[in-house]
């Protein structure tokens, strides 16, 4: 299976797999966009598109669906499947590829709660297929019609994942927002989207506390459009209920029928805005249209995690997540699967308990984060030794680039050396997976991300736009026909969606912001993003929205974030800051925990720092900018396990000459050694 640390799956899976012949990428090269259009009429349409593909239509001939914007600057670059009509519950449920009389009975959804001592739940196709429409009919009595952005802030219940496909059932947008964010950023979120109207729960379990998630909402709702909140009882904790407002879930849905006709959606209709870090405090809303992202959920799905009738399938990213939409719901759906949605945190209360879960249910195909590996890695092999994992067959990672000994520890200790792992790239703007090895194909190469999915064209262009060499690092771009989910714009920012994809080299090709080599065969390797997007634990935080985060502290006169790698995270954030009360006693410790408290408040738990440092002043150039690059080089990174330490030998800072203070450089490194 092995060739110079390259891996292949073996006779026994290529036979059964969907696809284990390689000329499907020359198939694919040839006319990419004819290729998609194969994959798409698999689908059901209520009407067939008009056109495939068009690049950069002229205006007037762009119909703009329900729910987008009119002004001719926010056009959209590309479409896909112009003029097709379609609804992505009706390829769920009634018209299931597989056949709706044959899924019916099947489970659809087993939930794992975060509690031990409780039990599991199970909803077959046809129960949820009600549920949903139940819902769906809940919702338009609530006056939500197409194009109306509907708030879902929810724990990871079964009730998230029916508001997400009511939703969609009705044409209406679904904007998930992470149930972990604070008030403040919900707040930002609601606002932004303008839904009128808000899911949540009471609370939910987390590492065995309950979290009161509708306090959150209560404050999160503030100075927004939201007019109705429904409400779950998940926890059954005491709540504050205003009954002008407030709706119990369970009461509205006791009255419903339990059959609700689809929306017919445009294709370029959106089905969901989703929010992504931005370079400022405010986050990106990424469009997300019905169509094209159907098709890509749907094919992506089966081919590169294999998907077969019998899988059991466990994808551990929360619905919060553009992961958690495509695979945690979407993909497993459309290929009539059935999946494990879980509420708790996968090394609680014991440290093995995803292992427990796997071998439990049986999980046939794992998909996680390189962070969640490296945990599970740290826990170490002991307690995970009594686990055979016979079912396991294929094995997924995402989020960050995973290193080669975490890829290894996975593929060992997890894969027991017998189960292809699929390094799937890609990001909450490209709706689906871009670049992937497909187990069946191959190879597989440790920190490799492997082949872009047939049909994707990309290239790696240095900065005068020119194609690297292979080995050579640069900019990871798409060139057209793009992807049939990649995002169709950022809800009402034409202007930020132009400036951040389409800017660097013009209409032609998608910038990903991600640096990435090429080898020999074409294999390819993300080095990590070259914008100011950290990646902590996989999540996608700017160095902005953590720096005016901070910067709202009274006391903060100047602040820098920097990302350092770390042995579990990938990368954590460290803060510099400044203030004009340094040499008051006790006050550091002071502002350290108020500063804390304040990421909380205005991001939430995922944006807190390694460390914190109080200096007096920051490495700046003449012009003023910020030398955040300097205060990286401050840590040196401790290969293998990216453990970073203070660069205590002070070797390589780097030219330190533009600087208009650079005595400030010695005085930060003295405050990281004194650590
Ligand atoms: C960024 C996108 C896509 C779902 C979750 C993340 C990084 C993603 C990989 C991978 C190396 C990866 C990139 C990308 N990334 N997958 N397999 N190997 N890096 O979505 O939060 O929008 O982040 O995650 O840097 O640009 P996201």
């Amino acid at each position: 299976m092995t060739q110079n640390n390259l891996f292949f799956s073996s006779k026994e899976f290529k036979n059964k797999a969907w696809v284990k012949d390689k000329k499907i990428y020359k198939e694919a090269e040839k006319n990419p966009v004819k290729f998609w259009e194969k994959l798409a009429a698999k689908l059901f349409w209520f009407k067939k598109w008009k056109k495939s593909f068009v690049h950069n239509p002229p205006y007037s001939r762009v119909k703009l669906g329900t729910g987008r914007l009119a002004e001719s600057e926010n056009r959209p670059y590309f479409q896909w499947f112009a003029g097709g009509k379609i609804n992505i519950t009706e390829n769920i449920f009634e018209k299931n590829l597989l056949g709706w009389e044959k899924i019916k009975n099947k489970t659809a959804v087993i939930w794992e709660p975060e509690p031990t001592n409780e039990e599991p739940k199970k909803l077959t196709y046809e129960e949820l297929f009600k549920q949903v429409c139940k819902f769906a009919n809940a919702l338009k009595k609530l006056g939500v019609k197409k194009g109306d952005r509907v708030g879902i802030y929810l724990p990871m219940i079964p009730e998230a994942i029916i508001s997400v496909l009511a939703c969609a059932r009705i044409g209406a947008v679904h904007t998930v927002i992470f149930s972990a964010f604070s008030p403040a950023a919900l707040k930002i979120r609601l606002q932004d989207t303008g839904a009128k109207i808000l899911i949540t729960a009471d609370g939910y379990y987390r590492r065995g506390r309950i979290i009161d998630l509708k306090k959150s909402a209560d404050h999160g709702t503030k100075e927004t459009k939201v007019k109705k909140v429904v409400v779950i009882k998940r926890a059954g904790n005491k709540i504050f209920f205003k009954k002008t407002r407030d709706l119990w879930w369970h009461e509205l849905l006791k009255k419903e029928n339990d059959y609700c006709k689809p929306a017919i959606m445009d294709a370029g209709d959106l089905l969901f805005l989703l929010a992504t870090s931005g370079s400022t405090g405010r986050p990106k809303q990424t469009m997300h249209a019905c169509g094209g992202y159907a098709v890509q959920a749907y094919w992506t799905g089966k081919w590169i995690f294999d998907f077969h009738q019998n899988d059991i399938f466990w994808c551990t990213a929360d619905l919060g997540w553009v992961t958690g939409h495509t695979y945690g719901c979407y993909s497993p759906l459309l290929n009539g699967i059935c999946f494990l949605f879980f509420e708790g945190a996968p090394d609680w209360p014991k440290p093995d308990r995803w292992a427990q879960i796997i071998e439990k249910y049986g999980v046939s195909i794992f998909y996680t984060a390189p962070t969640a590996i490296r945990m599970f890695e740290k826990y170490g092999e002991k307690i995970i030794k009594k686990y055979k994992f016979k079912k396991l067959r294929v094995l997924g990672t995402v989020g960050e680039p995973i290193d080669e000994d975490a890829w290894q520890w996975y593929f060992k200790n997890v894969g027991k050396s017998r189960c292809p792992i699929v390094d799937t790239w890609w990001q909450t703007e490209t709706g689906g997976i871009l670049i992937s090895s497909l187990p069946g194909v191959g190879p597989f190469k440790p920190a490799f991300v492997g082949l872009p999915f047939p049909g994707i064209k990309f290239d790696i262009l240095n900065e005068q736009g020119k194609s690297c060499k292979i080995g050579e690092q640069g900019n990871l771009v798409i060139l057209p026909p793009f992807a049939p989910g990649l995002l169709q714009g950022l809800y009402k920012n034409p202007k930020k969606y132009k400036e951040t994809y389409w800017s660097q080299y013009g209409n032609k090709a998608y910038f990903t912001s991600d640096g990435a080599i090429k080898d020999k065969q074409g294999l390819i390797r993300i080095v990590g993003r070259v914008d100011d997007v950290l990646k902590v634990a996989g999540h996608r935080i700017t160095t902005g929205e953590l720096e005016n985060a901070v910067a709202k502290h009274p006391e903060i006169t100047e602040c820098a974030v920097i990302g350092i790698p770390d042995a579990i995270k990938g990368e954590v954030p460290i803060i510099f800051i400044v203030s004009k009360k340094i040499h008051k006693i006790g006050f550091c410790l002071e502002i350290k925990q108020e500063i804390i408290e304040q990421i909380k408040k205005e991001i939430g738990p995922i944006a807190l720092p390694k460390e914190i440092y109080m200096v007096e002043d920051l490495p700046k150039t003449r012009s003023g900018k910020i030398m955040r690059r300097i205060l990286k080089k401050l840590f040196i990174a401790e290969a293998p396990l990216n453990n970073c330490k203070a660069n205590l030998t002070g070797q390589d800072l780097g030219d330190l000459s533009t600087l208009s203070n650079p005595e400030t450089v010695e005085k930060i490194k003295k405050i990281i050694q004194q650590k």
